[in-house]
């Protein structure tokens, strides 16, 4: 077995260390993986509720194909670099630990296959992303500098994603994956509250200043912010999902209709 530290570097952000693990295809359908037929009119909705009906696994993990727990999810970094505006930061924040991913909502989704080719776009609504980690920031907020390094907690309120996607279809042993090729973003939230510990070197005054700045122009900073922390959240959905999709082939939950015959008559035997 190998597993490998995904990194992704750019010039704006940079997201580091969640853990993809190779494992053997999934061959045999758990109970909480929803079929779905290729040929279902109603497919959108059908994969939208397959989608759902994963969360609580995903949250606890899929030790058969080594899918770590992501509730909390737990990433290595997510770097931010912005040289230019009323914000100027650079740094990152490290040892992240995410809570609140597996209340996630997954809405709308829309599902093409064309070919090999294909998309899938959806909402994610997530009511709260709780993040406790430690930080090194040095930059500018509007008004006020912003110096230091130690704990952090951000949490981030009612969050409203569109995600979309670019699909390959490949093979793999035989069987049909899904990959996720590229992936965009667009993102609303509702509200954001931090508390960044030691700031300027413990100064109470000046790290209380700023901390309350930040929350009372949490909006605006977040919105300065924006293409970061899309990019950021694409890199890191489009990494949970292929370290999924990647395992569980197709034909266990995006069936053709003679897979789909062939699951009816599974199905009777069993009843
Ligand atoms: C999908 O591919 C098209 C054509 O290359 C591109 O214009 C589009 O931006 C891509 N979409 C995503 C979500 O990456």
């Amino acid at each position: 077995m190998f597993f490998y530290f995904f990194c992704f570097v750019s010039l704006s952000v940079g997201v580091c260390g969640y853990t993809v693990q190779d494992a053997p295809l999934l061959v045999k359908r758990p109970s909480w993986l929803k079929v779905c037929k290729k040929t279902d009119p109603k497919i959108n909705s059908c994969i939208n509720d397959m989608f759902l009906q994963m969360f609580p696994d995903l949250a606890k993990g899929i030790p058969e194909i080594n899918v770590e727990h992501f509730e909390p999810l737990s990433l290595e970094s997510v770097s931010i670099s912005k040289g230019m505006g009323p914000i100027v930061l650079a740094g990152s924040l490290f040892d992240l630990l995410v809570a609140g991913p597996s209340n996630s909502t997954p809405v709308d989704s829309e599902f093409i296959q064309n070919g090999k080719k294909g998309n899938w776009n959806f909402g994610l609504d997530i009511p709260l992303l709780d993040i406790k980690s430690r930080y090194n920031l040095k930059g500018q907020i509007l008004v006020l500098p912003l110096l230091g390094q130690g704990h952090c907690e951000i949490k981030l309120y009612n969050i409203l994603t569109k995600v979309s996607t670019n699909l390959t279809f490949v093979e793999k042993d035989g069987r049909e994956l899904m990959h996720i090729d590229s992936m965009k973003v667009k993102f609303r939230i509702g509200g954001l509250k931090v508390k960044f510990e030691n700031l300027f070197n413990g100064n109470k005054i000046l790290g209380q200043t700023v901390n309350s700045f930040i929350n009372h122009n949490g909006l605006e900073i977040v919105s300065e912010l924006e293409e970061s922390i899309s990019t950021s959240l694409a890199e890191i959905f489009k990494k949970l999902l292929n370290n999924v999709f990647m395992k569980i082939p197709t034909d266990l939950w995006y069936l053709t209709d003679e897979q789909y015959k062939e699951y009816n008559k599974e199905n009777s035997k069993n009843m």
